[in-house]
């Protein structure tokens, strides 16, 4: 059997190629590499596609957190609850606004923000909850919007590994103030660089957003705020224009790989050894990863390897525990259930190709 990547960006790129090349191709010629029209009909689309009012293109998923939370007001001093099970970028983007990251505990099923202990972590300076559809597994936006309206915050969903999926029937990114997306190539939509994208219905929040990717600016060289070089690159937008037409389509191939993951772990894994990935009955889920918990994880991973099969650990260290983050004051112990996920988890091959074939390979492997 041949090596199984975690994920074949060739296959993908394969399989739509030649509009792929056409789309660049136009970009090329038309030479409007900045703020080109593709960047619009992309935010167009990606409008239409999430039914939100407003799309604004920006640099990468995690400017579009900094300027999503700057667009809704959150900075120096103010906090931001969110979990401290998930890529850096969220809280990166936090601190550069100069907020704080306030971490809780996660719900070991889905790895999202444990909604039942946010309560107790809301101050004065508490603005705003920053949830993050962890693996692409929705956070429970009831009961986190439910928050918001009682203690008056903002909520800005970190919604860079779940494009599609949906809560309640209601597509994440569109629940909170305001969503995140990140075009990054790994992801459910992904472009061939950087790429990220803040959407909302709030009108104040998109100007502010598209005055804050363009230098503060929203007429040439007049400035109102100070902002950033965070644009969309034509090039990705075109290449993105495209590939959202295919978005629904990978990703029912994703839940239906992933439904036949768990079909197979449940068969052939040794009673409760191996925990396949959980889905709720609320929620539509977009596996940007499928992620397992199991014990001996590290010996898992290491028969993987040898077998010329990809994996990854997301995340083996919680952010509380970062060296970076030292200052906040927290210590081993203070999320245990994100503890003993980061020592647990492994996230197996995921991508739209992958075929019923190399599942089966990757689970006989995996429970050897
Ligand atoms: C949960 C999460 N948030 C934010 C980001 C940042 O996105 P980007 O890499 O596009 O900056 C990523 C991905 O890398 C992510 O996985």
């Amino acid at each position: 059997m041949n090596s199984i990547p975690l994920i074949d960006l060739k296959k993908q790129y394969e399989s739509i190629k030649d509009e792929v090349d056409q789309a660049i191709q136009q970009v090329l010629c038309g030479c409007r590499f900045i703020m080109g029209p593709e960047v619009k009909e992309f935010e167009e689309a990606m409008a239409k596609y999430l039914d939100v009012k407003y799309a604004v293109g920006v640099a990468s998923g995690t400017d579009a957190l900094e300027v999503g939370l700057l667009s809704l007001g959150i900075g120096d001093g103010d906090e931001v609850i969110t979990t401290p099970f998930t890529f850096i970028a969220t809280t990166e983007a936090i601190v550069s606004t100069g907020a704080k990251p306030v971490f809780v505990d996660i719900d070991e099923k889905t790895y999202c923000l444990d909604c039942n202990l946010i309560e107790a972590k809301i101050t004065k300076q508490t603005k705003a909850i920053m949830p993050v559809h962890l693996y692409g597994h929705p956070a429970d936006m009831d009961k986190i919007t439910a928050l918001a309206e009682k203690h008056n915050l903002k909520v800005i969903e970190d919604c860079a590994q779940s494009l599609g999926a949906a809560f309640s029937g209601k597509k994440v990114g569109t629940i909170g103030n305001a969503g995140c997306l990140s075009f990054f190539p790994g992801k459910n939509l992904g472009c061939y660089g950087d790429g990220g994208m803040v959407v909302t219905n709030d009108e104040q929040a998109a100007q502010m957003a598209r005055m804050l990717r363009q230098h503060g600016s929203n007429k040439k060289y007049y400035h109102a705020v100070n902002g950033f070089n965070s644009r969309l690159d034509t090039l990705q937008a075109a290449v993105l224009k495209i590939k959202l037409k295919y978005l629904d389509k990978w990703n029912d191939l994703r839940r239906k790989n992933a439904a036949l993951y768990a079909d197979l772990i449940n068969k052939s894994a040794k009673k409760g050894s191996i925990i396949p990935a959980q889905v709720e009955p609320s929620v539509v889920h977009s596996f940007n990863y499928y992620t397992i918990r199991l014990q001996d994880r590290d010996a898992a991973q290491q028969r993987l390897k040898a077998a010329g099969i990809g994996s990854m650990i997301y995340y083996p260290l919680c952010l509380h525990q970062q060296e970076v983050y030292k200052d906040l004051g927290y210590k081993p112990g203070d999320f245990p259930k994100a503890e003993k996920a980061q020592n647990e988890v492994l996230s197996l091959p995921m991508f739209a190709e992958l075929s019923a074939e190399q599942i089966n390979e990757v689970v006989k492997v995996l429970v050897q």
